[in-house]
């Protein structure tokens, strides 16, 4: 099958770090490619390239068998390459449909049509499964869907090849499974899709292929077929690893604190927005125990936690929270 993209021999150097050290890597039309590796592999770094973020030393990256070059991310949307950030780039007291067309201008005259536009959302929308409304305040709506939001920006401009970085990571369980249903349909529409993770389990639910980074260079790519957990843990870290816990299971005594729906806005400057949709403590243990929480609850309780010891009264004020104290 053609490979719709190519990346050769590509070296990137920051201060002091190879990140990426001759690095071989190809998506195909239609499959969904995992990028895999422990943190600082230097996934993202490849990913940035691609997307026109970082400018590369050396390498060649070529589209359809075709050398391309690659000097921003406006020149890799043209080439129709798309990327979802892990912090969505999304502007939250805009509508969708503003969201979406945000940076573009189509037709001779200088004003969009923002009627014309709205109908080719709803089109692209229901095509691709993504059930958005063009009128949402994107600021309304839940993290699963502003990811669909950016989904869809990319489609506005016909990505061909969606990078999604680390998408899971601020998605309950359930938003991944719409999200994969997603990607699946974009996949089958003849689309490439690469997911950089580290969730195993993950890969072998959606991707087709995956890529394994370790220390900046690629140490293999396989068929999901052809692989599992295992054998993809031993490649990611480079030695036998037991994926079975022979701890005895613990025995938490009854919480002693209960979030429930907590939302944080603008937590640390950052300009989205974190659900915890459950979490507890229990009374018997040093740590956290979260129970039913979304994927970020842990990062953002830890923040939460971190701010409450700098200034005693911050929390509450901070971030809007709904304590059940049990104490
Ligand atoms: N802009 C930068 N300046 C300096 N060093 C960087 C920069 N970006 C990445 N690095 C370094 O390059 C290496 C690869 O980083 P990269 O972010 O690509 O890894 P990653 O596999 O995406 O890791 P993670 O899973 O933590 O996101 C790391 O050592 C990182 O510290
Ligand atoms: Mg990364």
């Amino acid at each position: 099958m053609k490979h719709s993209l190519e990346m050769r021999n590509i070296v990137k150097r920051f201060p002091g770090v190879l990140a990426n050290d001759r690095v071989n890597f190809t998506v195909r039309a239609g499959e969904i490619h995992a990028l895999l590796g422990e943190n600082g592999a230097g996934k993202s770094t490849l990913m940035q390239i691609l997307y026109g973020f970082h400018a590369m030393d050396s390498g060649e990256i070529l589209i359809d068998g075709e050398g391309v070059q690659l000097n921003s991310p406006k020149d890799a949307i043209a080439l129709g390459i798309g990327m979802v950030h892990q912090e969505f780039m999304l502007v939250r007291p805009f509508s969708v449909i503003e969201n979406t067309v945000l940076g573009l201008r189509e037709g001779p005259g200088p004003l969009l049509d923002l009627q014309q536009a709205s109908e080719r959302l709803k089109e692209l929308s229901n095509r691709h499964g993504l059930a958005l409304d063009p009128a949402a305040k994107v600021g309304s709506l839940s993290v699963g869907v502003q990811q669909r939001v950016e989904i869809l920006k990319l489609l506005y401009r016909d990505a061909r090849l969606l990078i999604l970085d680390e998408p899971t990571a601020v998605l309950t369980p359930r938003e991944k499974d719409q999200l994969f249903a997603i990607l699946r349909k974009l996949r089958d529409d003849g689309r490439s899709i690469v997911i950089v993770t580290h969730k195993l389990a993950e890969i072998m639910e959606c991707a087709d292929r995956v890529t394994v980074m370790r220390d900046g260079r690629v140490v293999a790519t396989r068929t999901i077929d052809s692989t599992g957990e295992q054998e993809l843990t031993q490649l990611m870290v480079g030695r036998e690893v037991n994926l079975r816990a022979d701890k005895s299971a613990q025995k938490p005594g009854a919480p002693v604190l209960q979030i429930k729906a907590a939302e944080n806005q603008k937590w640390s400057g950052v300009s989205e927005r974190h659900r915890c949709y459950r979490a507890e403590r229990c009374a018997d243990s040093s740590g956290w125990h979260f129970i039913r929480s979304s994927g970020s609850a842990s990062r953002w309780l830890s923040d939460a936690n971190v701010r409450r010891r700098q200034c005693d009264s911050g929390v509450a004020k901070k971030i809007r929270l709904g304590f059940v104290s049990q104490h």
